[in-house]
């Protein structure tokens, strides 16, 4: 056989083979139609949300916050619709970071929840307590009940997007969430000095068993940039998130700056000044609206 040949004729393997293990997909989809969730709860007739996306970090600190609240204003300055239910009933900062003062009022046995000055709703405990410094002292399963009550009584109207800021680790909240809301996926946020391999590996393994994708990976902290040349310096050392994420097969879709202005903005509630283009590319990865 000439050279030519063998090229074809290997092209022509490969080609079948993919068509071979395509069809095997196709059929593996159509055996396995998506279980009805036994624990899902209804919203109340008000809320029709496109999409749920759940905000994960595998600890505390690596600003999962501050992703959630710069990913709903980049959103939000497309031209979506979004809210942002603060599922971290023990440590709520979203209301603080954007500014929102109260919840807009109450309609029967319903909460409408409070609104940044560009219109993104907001739900939060903060919100709901007296004093924002006011100690929780509930315990698991109560505290997983409010954030199911935050899905089924809050009057979030028409939404494409609602962000689920998350508690870190695989308690009753997270579990909660995964289960009761409708979460279309997840997107996992990380910093370069916490333990990736581990994070990672949790999070994957419980986004799968609960059978709920993992849209992309966000690296806070990730960079500084030289305020002189602008160039990008590494402070915590090469990431090493691109080798994870290829083996679990998740894009890494933003990277996030150290950056003194994002802190300023943050904890001085004007998150929605942030500048444009912080996680532009983390967008790539959200289910289309
Ligand atoms: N990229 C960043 N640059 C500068 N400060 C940041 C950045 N991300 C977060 N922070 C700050 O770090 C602190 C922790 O962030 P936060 O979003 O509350 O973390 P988490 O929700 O993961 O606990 C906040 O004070 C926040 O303003
Ligand atoms: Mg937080
Ligand atoms: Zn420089």
């Amino acid at each position: 056989m000439s050279e030519d040949k063998k090229v074809d004729a290997a092209l022509e393997r490969a080609k079948a083979k993919a068509e071979a293990m395509k069809v095997k997909a196709d059929a593996a989809k159509k055996e396995q139609p998506k279980k009805a969730n036994p624990f899902a709860v209804e919203p109340n007739e008000y809320t029709h949300v496109k999409h749920v996306i759940g905000i994960v970090s595998g600890k505390g600190g690596v600003g999962k916050s501050t992703v959630t609240c710069a990913l709903a204003v980049e959103l939000n300055r497309q031209g979506y619709s979004v809210g942002i239910l603060d599922a971290d009933i023990t440590g709520p900062s979203i209301p603080r970071m954007l500014g929102v003062q109260g919840i807009y009022g109450v309609q029967g046995e319903l909460i409408i929840p409070g609104e940044t000055e560009t219109g993104i709703r907001v739900i939060s405990m903060n919100l709901l307590l007296e004093g924002e410094d006011q100690a929780m002292i509930w315990r698991g399963p109560a505290i997983a009940g409010v954030v199911k009550q935050f899905w089924t009584d809050v009057v979030w109207g028409d939404l494409d997007y609602l962000l689920v800021d998350i508690p870190p680790g695989t308690g009753d909240v997270p579990l909660t969430v995964f289960q009761s809301l409708p979460v279309d996926g997840i997107l996992l946020v990380t910093s370069p000095q916490s333990l990736v391999e581990m994070i990672v590996k949790k999070a994957y393994n419980m986004a799968e068993k609960m059978d709920i994708p993992i849209l992309g990976i966000i690296e806070n902290y990730s960079y500084v940039t030289c305020p002189d040349c602008g160039r990008k310096i590494e402070v915590f050392g090469k990431s090493r998130i691109e080798g994870f994420a290829a083996e679990c097969g998740i894009p890494v879709c933003a990277k996030l700056p150290l950056d003194g202005e994002i802190a300023a903005l943050a904890d001085t509630g004007r998150m929605e000044m942030i500048p444009a283009g912080f996680l532009a590319d983390a967008l790539s990865a959200m289910p289309k609206a």
